[in-house]
């Protein structure tokens, strides 16, 4: 199968997980970002619908084929960068927010995630994001480590035990969580970016 044809098919999956109400999250979670916007793990460009009027967006993914996908989708505005979050080819500060949906459980190191966002992130700026995150509920947490492992052969990225939201705690985000599904599996949140106080001593 060629490289064009799974961007494809992996597209239309995602959209038939909006069709199961993620739209409803998308719309107010890039509705909320303003300024020159980052957003990582773009994909096909799924929310480009409820971008603000105004705002720049810098869509970075590493693969090409959805950044072509991303192109032609309707409200698409800005540009696409092929590169992965782990390396942010941008100076510091160069975003007032960043846009992060469903890609945080996937990208292979998420402290290096956070210490790049933070880096090109004005102080004070904000990520936005969604993911599926570990569950706070016991029987499903463990039902989650247990599926771990073959989950993660079968889709060759996707992480479904990942502690996203204490990682970036941990790297200095201050998190506020705005929605919750699926027994605190799925969540929607910000996180602010730490604004440093070094004084140059
Ligand atoms: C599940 S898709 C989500 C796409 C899009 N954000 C959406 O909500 O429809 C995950 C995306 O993350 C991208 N990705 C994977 N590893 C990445 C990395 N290290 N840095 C940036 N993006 C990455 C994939 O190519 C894919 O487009």
């Amino acid at each position: 199968m060629s490289d064009a044809v799974s961007a494809r098919i992996f597209d239309g999956v995602l959209g038939a997980i909006d069709l199961l109400g993620m739209k409803r999250w998308r719309a107010r979670t890039s509705a909320a970002v303003q300024g020159t916007v980052l957003e990582i793990g773009a994909g096909g460009g799924r929310n480009a619908n409820w971008f603000p009027p105004g705002t720049l967006i810098i869509a970075l993914d590493p693969d090409f084929e959805l950044l072509k996908i991303a192109q032609k989708k309707t409200g698409w505005q800005g540009a696409g960068v092929v590169a992965i979050a782990e390396a942010l080819p941008f100076k510091d500060a160069a975003f007032d927010c960043a846009l992060a949906t469903l890609v945080l459980c996937s990208v292979t190191d998420l402290h290096k995630v956070a210490t790049e966002l933070k880096r090109t992130l004005r102080p004070g700026g904000s990520l936005h994001a969604i993911d599926h995150v570990v569950s706070k509920a016991p029987a499903v947490r463990r039902a989650q480590c247990w599926l771990a492992a073959p989950w993660y052969r079968l889709t060759g990225s996707c992480r479904i035990e990942r502690e996203t939201l204490e990682v970036l705690r941990a790297e200095g985000f201050r998190v506020a969580v705005h929605d919750t599904a699926l027994r605190s599996v799925l969540v929607r949140y910000e996180a602010l970016a730490p604004v440093t106080t070094d004084a140059g001593f």
